[in-house]
């Protein structure tokens, strides 16, 4: 099966909302957003962040299979720096690439414009603590109670690549 990435414009809003919707819901202990808070926001804030991030989509026969993003950060100080957010692989497409792939589009975009990005992953997601360190990403630390909910509090893995 042939896999195409590209970045998401704004006209790919309808789709990456439902992916973005889908992994909130699937997966609401590796992030640190909500399905209920995205669910109510419009199309139009959704399109807004294709603008304000760089945000990669993976197809498969057209249809929109995974994503992941980098945002660069816009201070006067820290605009060398992306933090890479949002990975998400649908679950029947996983263990086949899609995430390797997703993540070495995300790298060679950054190189054009940060120099280095950062990520936090909740700590026993060892999935894609390993997918982070096959691209390179190393642990510099790990933030005590990052995330709180309703099912308690999680630490979470600081991990840095410098480009
Ligand atoms: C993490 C995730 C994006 C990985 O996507 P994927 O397409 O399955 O990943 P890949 O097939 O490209 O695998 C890449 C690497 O990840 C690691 N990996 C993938 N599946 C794994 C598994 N089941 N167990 C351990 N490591 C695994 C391996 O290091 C693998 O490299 P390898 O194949 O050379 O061993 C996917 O599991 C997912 O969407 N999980 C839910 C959302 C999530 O946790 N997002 C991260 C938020 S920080």
């Amino acid at each position: 099966m042939s896999i195409e990435v590209r970045r998401l414009g704004r006209a790919d809003a309808e789709a990456y909302r439902a992916i973005r919707l889908e992994s909130l819901e699937q997966e609401p202990n590796a992030f640190g957003s909500v399905y209920e808070l995205e669910t109510n926001r419009s199309l139009a804030d959704f399109a807004d962040r294709l603008s304000t991030s760089a945000v990669f989509g993976a197809f498969a026969k057209g249809m929109l299979i995974g994503m992941a993003g980098f945002k660069q950060e816009t201070g006067p100080k820290d605009s060398h720096k992306g933090f890479v957010w949002g990975m998400y692989v649908r679950a029947n497409w996983r263990g086949q690439g899609v995430g390797a792939t997703l993540m070495a589009a995300v790298v060679t975009a950054a190189r054009d414009t940060v120099e280095q990005l950062t990520l936090a992953v909740v700590q026993g997601n060892d999935t894609a603590i390993a997918l982070y360190r096959k691209v390179g990403f190393e642990v510099y630390g790990v933030e005590p109670r990052a995330l709180k909910s309703a099912s308690g509090y999680s630490d979470e893995v600081l991990m840095v690549l410098i480009l």
